[in-house]
């Protein structure tokens, strides 16, 4: 029996309506438009504003659209990953909610924590589901709603966060899919990026609500530095040990958390800026969503075969790369 490859077969999106440009923002803090641009290459990013939606409704929709660019029917998916920090609930899991909504009730479904990283975490499980046969479709789902743990007095982290959720839908292949992935875990500096209360550790309390610590914290000159390092030692690493040179690869799909930060990536490549896909511009760090919107907005650029890396960092620490043959 030949080994398998989980190939994307559908992709699809989530964004809400809302734009919330640095221009807004300007008025919430002490920051103005030239800073964030420079510094970030954020312009505008989405946020959900309708009572009563959340993650899940992200992760709903996009699912869906993954589902329908795939010509599948959501009773034929095994499993639902879920990679999100914003979960709806601590528990049940969003991946659950999303399952019952979008009616795939023959699959079990589960969230995976990564932030930042997390889609490539998710991706790469369900790779491995499809890979050793116990399943025929997994539907890998990265969305977070961001501005539900975001402090509108920050500036330091306000302006670089947006919501939104992107899928896909993973099938069996024998030429076309994920061909290989590293992935990196640095838990020691897990207080580098976090949310310090409403987990067991420090449970909601009057006094964790007054000192804001139900809101992302981030040391972001340190997470910068190594976020840099990271995301081009993986992805370099991934293409010396599939001997790919600069021009075997036709994409980087990058976690837009800076451009700065994606330039860079690209630089030790070796790639120029035409291989490599951002939206940053107009979405913000979407943290687990990044790189499906990626795969969304870019999705009729890419051609059968062509060599992607994706490439992620995040709070955990964690990161990692993929390495994919397109094959839709
Ligand atoms: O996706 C998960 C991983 N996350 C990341 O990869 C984020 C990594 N970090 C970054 O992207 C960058 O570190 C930031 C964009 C967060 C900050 O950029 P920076 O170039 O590292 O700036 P900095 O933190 O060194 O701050 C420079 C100055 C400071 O002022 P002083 O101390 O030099 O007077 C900050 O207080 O900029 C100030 N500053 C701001 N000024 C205007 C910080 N935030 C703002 C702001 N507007 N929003």
């Amino acid at each position: 029996m030949s080994l398998k490859r989980a190939v994307i077969t559908g992709v699809g999106h989530y964004l809400p309506d809302y734009v919330l440009t640095n221009k807004e923002l300007e008025s919430y803090v002490d920051t103005d438009d030239e800073w964030i641009r420079s510094r970030t290459g954020i312009s505008e990013r989405r946020i959900l504003k309708e009572p009563g939606k959340a993650t899940s409704y992200m992760a709903e929709k996009a699912s869906l659209e993954a589902l329908e660019d795939a010509g599948a029917d959501a009773s034929d998916v095994d499993c639902i990953i879920c990679a999100t920090v914003t979960p709806d609930y601590l528990f049940p899991a969003t991946a659950a909610l999303v399952q019952k909504r979008i009616g795939a009730n023959n699959a079990f479904a589960f969230d995976l924590s990564a932030a930042c990283s997390g889609f490539l975490y998710a991706l790469s499980t369900g790779s491995t589901m499809i890979e050793s046969g116990r399943a025929k479709k997994v539907l890998v789902v990265g969305a977070d709603m961001m501005s539900s743990i975001l402090d509108f007095t920050d500036r330091t982290t306000c302006i670089l966060f947006g919501d939104g959720g992107g899928a896909v839908l993973l099938e069996a292949s024998d030429e076309y899919g994920i061909v290989d992935y590293v992935h990196n875990t640095e838990g020691d500096e897990a207080c580098m990026l976090y949310q310090p209360a409403g987990g067991s550790i420090k449970p909601a309390s009057e006094e964790t609500v007054k000192n804001k610590e139900h809101f992302i914290r981030q040391d972001g000159r340190s997470v910068f530095k190594k976020a840099t390092e990271g995301m081009a030692d993986v992805s370099l690493e991934i293409m010396e040990r599939n001997n790919l040179k600069a021009e075997d690869v036709a994409w980087l799909v990058p976690h837009q958390a800076n451009e700065r930060i994606i330039d860079a990536t690209a630089r030790r490549m070796g790639l120029s800026r035409e291989k490599v896909m951002v939206n940053i511009s107009h979405y913000g760090n979407t943290t687990a969503a990044t790189i499906p919107l990626c795969l969304y907005d870019w999705k009729d650029q890419l051609k059968k075969g062509d060599n992607l890396i994706l490439s992620a960092f995040g709070g955990g620490l964690t990161w990692g790369a993929i390495y994919l043959k397109w094959g839709k």
